[in-house]
């Protein structure tokens, strides 16, 4: 029996951030307008306007502050304008991956290999148990720790931690029960009597988390997994610590924790962050809608990120057969006496960034509330610098939604530096100003009016309701923010905004002149006197994603005219994003599978891929092509630029629920050996033993 689909679980049936901004802060859109003014960003007068906004910020690479780690600028080889070697790829519809001439590529490390001793491989009937033994599903984010574990940029590139997310599942392509029924990418099964079974639903979990394990080169250029001792599952069930200001707070006392120190597991691992004392940062996005609550009434810090009202929620794991109390844990209603007799709070142990020691697989992996709570995209770090705080960002992917910045409370010292600088700091939110510049507006209780008179009752509370917070002191309003980068060079900060459908066509005018903003934009700042902790900065627009037959796109150029996006890089809805030492930006795209291929609006753009941009000529083009179903998400190199990893989640998503049961898959990427489709890491590398990209 698959489950009917209820107006209440519409909104994530395909897995749609769920839109819950009530407020009317400002949106950004509204702030392009009001500063160009409409007629201006019609058609060529955005490039203009863009162009002109820049000037005098300086976009050379120049490197005023210096890095204290050291990082960035490579080998200094790359003349400006001459980041870019290869030849584009043109938009694909295979069911394969594609690189540029003179490149190579391998899959490696696909949902369902082991990576732990014991575990076995990869079939349709491997249990929950075998599940946490091997690798997780839906790659995400990710780094390669080289092996020394001294440095997250600096050591081998031949041998090293690979630590990646998984972001969820398809529960149709993970039980032999499925096979047969009319299920979609968002369905699950139930028994008669509304219940899982209980083996399905650890499996489900245990695909979540992340993995870490080791990987190295062969002379070939081919790599291969290692069973080592560091190989790590972390699942939706691994016991994890609350850190800063919310550890203890009444509000995640929990029967599992009464006294809110602890919880059970990360979900929903979107991107990622590295620190500078080589630790790894796992997001936690859309974990709202694994909770659901059949409360009357849902509490703010539930009903503001969207929590889902009732009995049912997206992977119902509340219902498993067994009742077990890591398994009902995901009902969030007011069944005890008090919460530390049920679950009313456990979803406040989400929305966090989660710091884990890849090179200690004893280590309890740790909830870093001083960072607020939200639909945490990822997070990003400024170079850190002795004497100076860590300095770092995170997107809250939703419609409408905000971008923050945390500054740690005590200066960065390498000798010294731990996750504890993450527990004592300053949480801001962004809002855009007119002018081209911006202020970082603190969300410190007692501040701005984030007092008792306005509802908010300590910093703890503050902070698990960030999103109420930044409402309230008028955050600015964006396009689904994702992933930041930071060029290591300049330490401009770059964030994609992937799109937003929802948007009145009021609004959407200013930035994108096709009414609701389908295809997204990217943004960057430069932080006053390039000083991180700096409470206001300079912003512009770096790319206006498209289609190339419209005039109202911007390849990021810099030179006036003939900046409009061109058969070889036109893209759409920017999502993973990172800056390589050399300052080339990759770019990777995330069309929903729900329109990819299919909708008017879309299917020009092919299947997702992955593009590269220089950032002083604002050259774009594409460098790979996914198979079909996927988005290219996760991307880094080891140290040397030689080697790239980048995922492929979800292919094979957009196999309908008729097809499905019919045993007619659209898409079987990698093997495509009869079974389906799998999420896998690709490493790429360019023939002549170049640095990749050039
Ligand atoms: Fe998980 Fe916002 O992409
Ligand atoms: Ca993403
Ligand atoms: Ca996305």
């Amino acid at each position: 029996m698959t489950l009917k689909v209820t107006s209440d679980l519409r909104l994530i049936e395909r897995g749609d951030e769920p839109l819950s901004n009530p407020s009317d802060n400002t949106t950004f859109a509204r702030v392009l307008e009001a500063r160009f003014g409409r007629r201006d960003l019609l058609k060529g007068g955005l490039g203009a306007a863009v162009v002109g906004l820049f000037g005098g910020v300086g976009l050379a690479g120049c490197n005023s502050s210096g890095s204290g780690s050291g990082k960035g600028a490579g080998d200094g080889s790359a003349a400006p304008g001459q980041l870019l070697g290869f030849e584009p790829v043109p938009v694909s519809e295979l069911d394969e991956i594609v690189v540029p001439e003179g490149y190579s590529f391998q899959v490696i490390g696909r949902w369902g290999d082991p990576i732990i001793g014991g575990a076995p491989a990869f079939a349709l009937d491997n249990t929950g148990a075998d599940q946490a033994g091997q690798i997780g599903s839906h790659h995400d984010g990710m780094h390669f720790f080289p092996i020394e574990g001294e440095d997250p940029d600096e050591g081998s590139s031949e041998d090293g931690l690979l630590v990646l997310n998984h972001e969820y599942v398809e529960s149709r392509y993970m039980h032999a029960a499925a096979v047969g029924q009319e299920l979609n990418a968002w369905a699950v099964t139930f028994k008669e009597d509304l219940s899982r079974d209980a083996d399905e639903v650890l499996k489900e979990m245990n695909a979540h988390g992340v993995s870490i394990y080791r990987i190295n080169k062969s002379g070939d250029n081919t790599w291969s997994i290692q069973y080592d001792s560091r190989n790590r599952r972390i699942t939706g069930l691994t016991h994890m610590e609350i850190q800063g200001p919310v550890r203890g707070s009444d509000l995640v006392r929990t029967r599992y924790s009464p006294q809110g120190h602890a919880t059970r597991g990360t979900l929903n691992n979107c991107a990622h962050g590295v620190t500078p004392w080589n630790t790894y940062l796992a997001a936690e996005e859309n974990w709202a809608g694994y909770f659901c609550n059949a409360d009357e009434v849902l509490p703010r810090e539930h009903s503001r990120y969207g929590v889902i009202g009732g009995s049912f929620s997206r992977y119902n794991w509340h219902r498993a057969d067994s009742g077990a109390d890591a398994y009902v844990r995901f009902d969030a209603s007011s069944t005890g006496a008090d919460a530390t007799e049920d679950y009313r709070n456990e979803p406040n142990c989400f929305g966090w960034m989660v710091e884990i020691d890849p090179f200690d697989p004893d280590s309890t992996p740790q909830k870093r509330t001083a960072m607020g709570r939200f639909a945490h995209e990822g997070v990003v770090f400024q170079p850190a610098e002795d004497g100076r705080p860590v300095v770092c960002y995170s997107g809250d992917d939703a419609r409408f939604e905000y971008i923050y910045k945390f500054v740690s409370a005590q200066a960065f010292f390498r000798n010294t530096a731990g996750g504890h600088l993450l527990d004592t700091g300053t949480l801001y939110v962004a809002s855009f100003n007119e002018d081209g510049t911006g202020d970082w507006l603190p969300l410190v209780y007692g501040q701005n009016g984030l007092t008792e008179a306005n509802g908010f009752s300590s910093q703890a509370d503050v902070l698990v309701n960030t999103r109420l917070a930044a409402d309230f002191v008028g955050a600015t309003k964006m396009d689904r923010p994702e992933w930041g980068a930071v060029d290591p060079n300049t330490r401009q900060v770059y964030f994609t905004l992937t799109n937003n459908t929802r948007r009145d066509e009021d609004d959407t005018d200013a930035v994108n002149p096709r009414g609701p903003n389908y295809h997204g934009h990217i943004i960057r700042w430069r932080e006053q006197g390039d000083d991180p902790a700096a409470l206001a900065f300079t912003w512009d627009l770096f790319a206006i994603a498209g289609d190339s037959s419209g005039p109202d796109t911007l390849t990021g150029g810099r030179d006036g005219a003939g900046n409009a996006l061109t058969e070889d890089n036109k893209f759409s809805s920017p999502d993973g994003l990172w800056i390589d030492r050399d300052s080339r930006i990759w770019i990777q795209m995330d069309m929903s599978e729900s329109v990819m291929n299919v909708n008017p609006d879309y299917a020009m753009m092919g299947n997702n891929s992955m593009l590269a941009a220089d950032p002083i000529s604002g050259e774009i083009r594409r460098f790979l092509t996914g198979p079909l179903g996927q988005e290219i998400t996760g991307v880094i190199t080891t140290p040397d630029q030689r080697t790239m990893f980048i995922n492929v989640q979800h292919p094979g998503a957009t196999t309908s629920a008729e097809d499905f049961a019919a045993g007619q898959l659209t898409g079987t990427w990698p093997d495509h050996n009869g079974g389906y489709a799998r999420s896998a890491t690709v490493v790429i590398w360019k023939d002549d033993g170049g640095k990749v990209g050039t």
